[in-house]
């Protein structure tokens, strides 16, 4: 049974490292995922054969009631949160799977110190004193396999790590959901008190893998690791929360590895670095596309200030913008031999990625010559676009990086922008006072001819204006996205 076990979490171990090589390309994701979640089936099978086989005679049925529980409510409440919930509200969904991690580990190095306490007590008689000896350090060796100090140590760090990572998600949840002000709250002397936070959980944390007879301080650090997630996360504005979910995943899977070293599940320690550093890597990417360091997106209160003026205006300053009918650019579009789309949060909200997928059809019958630039950060999650044009069937060869199309930008006869906003501002790059200056962005104002549909002429997720939409060469075609994209491709079946 021991040996089936191993082999089990081997193979566990093996499809979760395939399945993430394959969720790196849209072509080969689903089939990550499918891997993945094989890879959790042998997981928990790996771990029923390892308690048939550790309680040998004495196995009844009982032994699995709690699995069976954790596997029951886990089902009843993931399977119809991962079916109805809306592409949108993604993000949201992801911040509280994070959560539940965060407190899954946080219970496994709570429930670790319990089981030595009641063996250091003599209440637990699955273990007799004489293989522990009498000092928490030795139980703590025992239960862990381990030495004691260490297993103290990875304790104490899933608890902390899994409280951060538990109250920062909810926290990230609410804000994305809309349950509270997605605002940052920032005051004087909030990084004081949040390194005072982290300073006192740390030195509780210390005293106990120093001492494990100390054990009361870890009772301390749960009420001081929920407050630090809350502090830390509510200083951040809605517009970042993709980035700090991403982190979040990262301490999730932390949490995690510390809780296996905890109770010696090797399993647990490879499934936990996975994720840690997988989340550390897309924060980076993050970052890098929003141009952006790690402290500033955690530190700098993004979105607490004024709105910034633009390079080609004051705020409030007067100006005009072209606007079309979808049937006067169809004039336009038709006459074009190549054109690029930009989509963003607005295609995803309009769902209008079928109505675009049936105009870039019209578009290549036509003769033009169809590509889209996809931002990094265009959406509200990793990816967002991509999954919204590979659910309409585009092909993945039309989608290139603003890179591949931003040196030829002039030779592009028009850039239809489909809900995308701060990712086509062209402050980025010329407005040093602009929140977003030095993100990198698709630079549609240098095209031919762009047309921008939006309902209105509002700002995007970082708040501000965009000079993109009073350019002479910009004709906004006001609506909603997928009834302006319906109209394009009506114009063009009436021809
Ligand atoms: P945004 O700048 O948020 O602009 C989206 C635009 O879509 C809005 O201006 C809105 O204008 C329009 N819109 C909304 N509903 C629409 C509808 N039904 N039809 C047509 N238009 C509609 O989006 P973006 O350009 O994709 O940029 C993404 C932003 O999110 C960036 O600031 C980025 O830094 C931030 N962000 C993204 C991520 C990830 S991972 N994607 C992570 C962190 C931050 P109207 O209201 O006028 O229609």
């Amino acid at each position: 049974m021991g040996a089936l076990a191993v082999i089990l979490f081997l193979c566990s171990g093996v499809a979760f490292i395939v399945g993430l090589k394959l969720l790196a390309k849209p072509e080969t994701a689903r089939k990550g995922n499918a891997v993945s979640a094989l890879g959790m089936l042998a997981a928990i099978v790996g771990t029923v054969v390892q308690i048939i086989g550790e309680r040998g005679e004495s196995f009844s049925i009982e032994s699995l009631t709690w699995i069976g529980i954790g596997l029951g409510i886990g089902a009843l409440v993931g399977v119809p949160a991962a079916r109805f919930v809306k592409m949108t509200a993604m993000p949201e969904m992801v911040a509280l799977f994070n959560g539940f991690g965060g407190v899954a580990s946080l219970l496994i190095g709570w429930a670790q110190m319990q089981q030595a306490l009641e063996i250091r007590s003599g209440a637990n008689a699955n273990i007799a004193e004489s293989e522990t000896g009498t000092h928490l350090v030795d139980v703590l060796s025992a239960v862990g396999g381990g030495n004691g100090h260490f297993v103290a140590a990875t304790i104490v760090a899933a608890i902390l790590i899994g409280g951060v990572t538990f109250s920062g998600s909810i926290i990230a949840f609410a804000k994305l959901a809309g349950k509270i002000s997605s605002k940052p709250v920032v005051y004087k002397g909030q990084h004081l008190v949040n390194a005072g936070l982290l300073l006192l959980a740390v030195a509780c944390g210390v005293a106990f893998a120093w001492n494990p007879g100390l054990f009361p301080v870890v009772y301390l650090v749960i009420p001081i690791a929920m407050a630090l997630g809350v502090a830390a996360v509510i200083s951040i504005g809605g517009g970042d929360m993709p980035v700090v979910i991403s982190l979040l995943n990262s301490y999730s899977g932390l949490a995690a590895c510390a809780a296996g070293f905890a109770v010696g599940s090797e399993l647990l320690i490879i499934t936990g670095a996975l994720v840690g550093a997988s989340g550390l890597i897309l924060t980076r990417i993050m970052c890098l596309a929003m141009n952006r360091s790690l402290a500033n997106v955690l530190f700098s209160g993004f979105g607490s200030g004024a709105p910034a003026a633009t390079s080609s205006g004051e705020p409030g300053e007067k100006r005009d913008a072209n606007v079309l009918s979808p049937e006067q650019a169809y004039y336009i579009l038709e006459a074009a031999q190549s054109v690029i789309i930009v989509p963003g949060y607005g295609m995803a909200v309009a769902q209008a990625q079928h109505a675009v997928k049936e105009l870039t059809q019209l578009l290549a019958a036509n003769g033009t010559e169809v590509r889209f630039a996809i931002h990094p950060v265009a959406g509200r999650m990793p990816g967002h676009m991509n999954v919204l044009l590979a659910e309409a069937d585009v092909p993945y060869e039309q989608l290139v990086e603003p890179d591949d199309v931003n040196p030829s930008m002039e030779t592009v006869d028009v850039a239809i922008v489909i809900g995308a906003n701060d990712v086509v501002n062209p402050a980025a790059l010329t407005d040093e006072a602009s929140p977003i200056f030095g993100m990198p962005i698709v630079e549609v104002h240098r095209a031919r001819q762009v047309f921008t549909l939006k309902r209105s002429m509002g700002s995007g997720y970082a708040g501000i204006e965009n000079p993109l939409f009073f350019l002479d060469n910009n004709a906004m075609i006001l609506g909603d996205a997928k009834q302006t994209v319906n109209a394009l491709v009506d114009a063009f079946k009436a021809d």
